[in-house]
């Protein structure tokens, strides 16, 4: 979407510059001249102004934002619409968001417990009230540090909010979401609920201690990796305490009955197995011999080259994950994607974006060892019957 409408005035805002853009809508800074405010105001995007469906999920966003007023939530001022396009005006958020912050490696253990223990808290209210978020992100998460001494959390776009049943789908059947940190429940369109959103929080968790989330890849292989993969030990990635691993697990269980309670209990658990690491700038990366793809964790400046093992020794019982093969990079999506709801783990309806993957080449190196047999045996015969 190139649609940019910067320097236009769209009723009493004048349109600054452009924050964010998602395939339904560009998130502009703005100022309401009446008030002389600055404010961040999400227009819903040109090309889907005519359809009633987007309208109808924009009306529902505004409505979903404004029905929580929590520290933790950014706050709804406005919603209305000029010249057929519907926007929401609210509180513009000095600062960065998470997935800005997670791009450069790790963060401290200690911060990113401080950023979505704020989540948490703003998580249970909303699942207290029966919403489910459903598009938890990095991106969805905005800190600034001009507002308070410490920093100070607010989770956004409420596009994707649900009042419980199932999540969102378009009319045709399709997922609507960000594949990275949805609930396998999520992916295969089972109903949802605030443990849903939980397991969202438990991948970002993961992505903040390790910089990168539990899986990537392939959207495809993203998707299986939710819906029957365990993710790698997050202490393989960063030297962390070995009992975050446990906690990650149960956040990430597959079956929501195996998750932690509450969003506040996740992080509580989290906090007791991250003790040990309180006062450490960012979990150092382990030590790995060959060439791992994506962002790589980032060796903080002070302090001697971790050991492996070393300040945190994993227990014996605790299998470490091999390192993993080099996986291309997330395709450049324009979250939130749109999919057919997968069919249960192990089945082939998504299908890879290696055409001829690892079933293919087996059959290859079969036929090539077949046909060696074969030479060698003539060779053999051919000899035999020449002496
Ligand atoms: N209130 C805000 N203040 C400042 N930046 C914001 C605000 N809300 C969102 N953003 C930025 O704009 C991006 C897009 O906004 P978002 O509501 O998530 O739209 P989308 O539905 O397109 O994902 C966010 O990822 C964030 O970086
Ligand atoms: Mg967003």
């Amino acid at each position: 979407m190139s649609e940019d409408l910067t320097g236009r005035r769209l009723g009493h805002y004048k349109i600054d510059g452009v924050l964010g853009r998602g395939g339904m809508s560009v998130m502009y800074r703005a100022t309401d001249v009446r008030l002389g405010r600055k404010v961040a105001l999400k227009v819903m995007g040109e090309h889907i102004t005519g359809d009633a469906e987007f309208r109808e999920r924009f009306v529902d966003e505004a409505r979903n934002t404004s029905a929580i007023d929590h520290a933790n939530i950014v706050p709804l001022y406005d919603f209305g619409e000029v010249d057929g396009m519907l926007y929401i005006a609210m509180r513009l958020v000095d600062g960065s968001d998470l997935a800005g912050l997670v791009e450069g490696g790790p963060i401290a253990p200690s911060r990113a417990l401080e950023l979505l223990g704020q989540v948490a808290e703003a998580l249970d209210m909303l699942h207290e009230q029966g919403l489910v978020h459903l598009d938890l992100k990095p991106a969805n998460v905005l800190v600034t540090s001009r507002e308070a001494a410490n920093e100070h959390v607010y989770l956004a776009d409420f596009g994707l909010t649900r009042r419980g049943a199932t999540g969102h789908r378009t009319s045709s059947g399709d997922f609507l979401g960000s594949p990275t940190y949805a609930a396998p429940e999520h992916l295969r369109g089972e109903s949802v609920d605030g443990r849903t959103d939980l397991y969202a929080l438990a991948c970002m968790l993961f992505a903040c201690l390790t910089g990168r989330p539990p899986f990537r890849g392939q959207v495809s292989e993203i998707i299986q990796g939710h819906l029957g993969a365990d993710p790698p030990a997050a202490t393989s990635l960063a030297m962390l305490p070995p009992a975050i691993d446990g906690v990650l697990r149960t956040g990430m269980a597959k079956s929501p009955d195996q998750r932690f309670g509450t969003c506040k209990e996740l992080i509580a658990a989290a906090r007791g197995a991250l003790a040990p690491a309180a006062g450490r700038p960012s979990p150092p990366p382990v030590q790995r011999s060959g060439p791992v793809s994506g962002p790589q964790p980032v060796q903080p400046t002070p302090g001697p080259r971790p050991v492996p093992g070393a300040a945190f020794p994993s227990p014996p019982q605790a299998p470490v994950a091999p390192p993993q093969a080099p996986l291309p990079p997330m395709p450049p999506s324009g979250d939130p994607v749109r999919l057919r709801p997968p069919s249960p783990a192990g089945s082939a309806s998504f299908a890879t974006g290696r055409p001829g993957g690892s079933g293919s080449a087996r059959w290859i190196v079969l036929g090539l060892v077949g046909a060696a047999l074969v030479v060698i045996v003539v060779l053999f015969v051919v000899m035999a019957t020449s002496i």
